[in-house]
């Protein structure tokens, strides 16, 4: 036997008894002659004591370093009381060893293996093992398996059926890129990665399986940001005979579930719910973080004669919108505001009008321009957020460059001046977004906000024809923290509107058939109303775990640049492998080489 107790559970009534363990040596003191090393595992840490009476045994302890992992035989012992250590779990106890066992020696690792480093998160990356060695990214991955176990124990109780969809599939386009794979069979033919188990989900309720999930991996050549991997794994969700209130409140009660089991956290339920259109009005994003204690208020309706001519023609045919930041006035350099205005400009604003509110009123900035009457409508408009220390930013412009601007500068300053609450989470349903959205790459100048199978909301299918963008969608996303963390909807279940849709959106008859034939095939077959969501796991994790990159909770995850830096991928491959697939490389012709 190898080790009886593991490193992190040995306590004051465990003295007396002999122990085997093992582990990875920490840290080494050598204290007068007695050599004390603290050993580790998953489950904490103890020290061990060499003593020199036993020379032998001394001697070989004596040439162990840092993360060698050794087996340890001896007699727990309690130390001696002004040697407790209160900041240790077996802080009360010690190990006098008798045996030491080296199972293999370590290098000097490129960065200290704890908690606390200042190592580049490259050579993190390079030597991920090591990395996922310390405490700190150990507890992540608790995290991880908890709300993965807390998940299945939830749907399983639902009677929910975990299914696994497959990862060779045919390519079809969901809105990112795919991930091409060459058949060898079929040369000059590729299976994609699928970007979501989206069709075979929606397969498994033609089919009957009435209640779906599996924690599926889903890929997306997209460009990569912290809460943004090439491979995620989504919590994936359909359910038959259902509307949007159904899988609302499973997704609500699955949410509270996992977060009451993994952090102990108490999710009020149910959850608000906002439309897509109040949460870009009042806080500029479809992904509102409702624990910052600000909001944008639209000015609009009462700048006309105001005195500032930016303000009086933006009304005309755009809006005119102010963030009231509370108390960071005194805080704010001219410097600073040059900053932000700047940034704004990037956003694509024209600039970034500004004021503040003093003990004498509105100050500075743009008020000079302002009438009397204007102020009083302006503080009126304020009502209790008219405070002093208060710094006005304003977004006068098309509302979607407003809300941008605004909504950006509202997260960006509330992290940095920390004005956020971070002992509560906010959560909340967002709803009513629109089908589609412009989109200026494509040829009928629309793209679906979501997925081409998302059921137009029932009283707006009428608009399809004349003023599709006006239509709304049955879909939700769920947002967590200010992000989104899962997304669903009710799905076309007819095939003849399914068809309209993917006609609306540009793809004929034909190339339908071609793409998404076996999906409207099986719609002839008789098919369930149905509908889902899909969580992305990652996000929650990360949120659990009070992480802000993604990349922390996914053990082998890519640079932003794509790349794994721990083995090397992508990379190349044999001339043989290459020649079997009928592929030839033609670097001169890829966009980015
Ligand atoms: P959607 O594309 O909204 O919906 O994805 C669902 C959730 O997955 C997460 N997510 C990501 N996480 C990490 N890295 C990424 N690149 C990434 N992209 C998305 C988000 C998002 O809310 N098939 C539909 C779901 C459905 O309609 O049921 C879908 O995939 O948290
Ligand atoms: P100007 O009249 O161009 O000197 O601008 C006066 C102030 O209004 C400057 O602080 C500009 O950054 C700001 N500003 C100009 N255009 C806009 C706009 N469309 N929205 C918000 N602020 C603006």
């Amino acid at each position: 036997m190898l080790r009886t107790h593991t490193c992190g559970e040995l306590r004051r009534e465990h003295a007396g008894v002999q122990v085997r363990l093992a582990g990875w040596l920490q840290h080494r003191r050598d204290f007068g002659g007695v050599l004390f090393i603290v050993l580790r595992d998953r489950y904490g840490e103890v020290q061990v004591t060499f003593r020199p009476e036993n020379k032998e045994l001394f001697d070989l302890a004596y040439t162990l370093r840092g993360q060698d992992v050794i087996g340890v035989f001896g007699t727990v012992v309690m130390r001696p009381p002004d040697a407790i250590n209160p900041r240790m779990a077996t802080g009360e106890i010690e190990v006098v060893a008798e045996e030491l066992k080296i199972f293999s020696r370590s290098d000097v690792p490129p960065f200290p293996v704890e908690d606390e480093i200042t190592a580049m998160e490259d050579t993190r990356l390079k030597y991920r093992y090591l990395d996922l060695r310390r405490p700190v990214m150990q507890k992540n991955f608790i995290v991880r398996h908890r709300a993965a176990m807390a998940t299945r124990e939830f749907l399983n109780g639902e009677n929910f059926l975990e299914i696994e969809t497959p990862y060779l599939v045919r390519s079809t386009p969901e809105g990112a890129r795919d991930f091409l794979v060459p058949s060898r069979n079929f040369s000059g033919k590729f299976y994609a990665l699928p970007q979501s188990p989206q069709l075979y989900k929606q397969l498994f309720m033609v089919a009957g399986m009435d209640r779906y999930f599996s924690l599926a991996r889903c890929f997306r050549d997209e460009d990569l940001r912290a809460d943004r991997q090439p491979e995620f794994t989504q919590i994936d969700i359909e359910m038959s005979f259902v509307e949007q209130d159904d899988v609302i409140d499973l997704a609500e009660r699955l949410t509270a579930h996992i977060m009451f089991k993994v952090v102990g956290y108490s999710l009020k339920l149910p959850l608000p719910r906002m439309s897509y259109d109040e949460a870009m009005r009042r806080f500029g994003t479809d992904k509102p973080d409702t624990r910052i204690p600000f909001e944008i208020i639209d000015i609009t309706d009462i700048v006309d004669g105001c005195g500032f001519g930016v303000f009086e023609n933006a009304a005309k045919n755009g809006v005119v919108r102010v963030l009231p930041v509370p108390d960071i006035a005194d805080k704010v350099s001219r410097k600073k505001i040059d900053q932000l205005t700047k940034l704004a400009q990037e956003w694509g604003a024209k600039g970034l009008a500004t004021a503040k509110i003093s003990e004498n009123g509105f100050e500075g900035g743009i008020s000079k321009f302002w009438t009397d009457d204007f102020k009083e409508k302006f503080c009126e408009k304020l009502g209790d957020k008219f405070f002093p220390n208060t710094i006005l930013l304003f977004g006068a412009d098309k509302p979607d460059i407003v809300s941008k601007v605004l909504g950006g500068m509202r997260t960006m300053l509330a992290d940095e001046f920390d004005i956020i609450n971070r002992s509560e989470h906010s959560a909340l349903f967002v709803v009513d977004f629109p089908l589609f959205e412009p989109d200026e790459d494509s040829e009928r100048g629309i793209t679906p906000s979501h997925h081409p199978f998302t059921m137009p909301v029932e009283d707006d299918i009428p608009l399809l024809d004349e003023n599709p963008l006006a239509v709304r969608a049955n879909a939700y996303d769920l947002v967590l923290d200010g992000y989104e963390i899962a997304g669903g909807s009710i799905r076309i279940h007819k095939p003849e509107l399914q068809r309209k849709i993917f006609n609306l959106l540009g793809i004929s008859d034909d190339e339908a058939q071609k793409k998404f034939g076996f999906l409207l095939e099986a719609f002839r077959y008789g098919v369930p109303p149905h509908g889902g969501i899909a969580y992305g796991f990652d996000r929650l994790v990360m949120i659990l775990a009070g992480r802000k990159s993604i990349r922390d909770v996914i053990a082998f995850p890519k640079t932003t640049a794509g790349q794994s830096l721990m083995d090397g991928a992508p990379s190349e491959v044999d001339a043989e492998q290459l020649r079997e697939l009928g592929i030839k490389i033609d670097i001169q012709n890829t966009d980015d080489k």
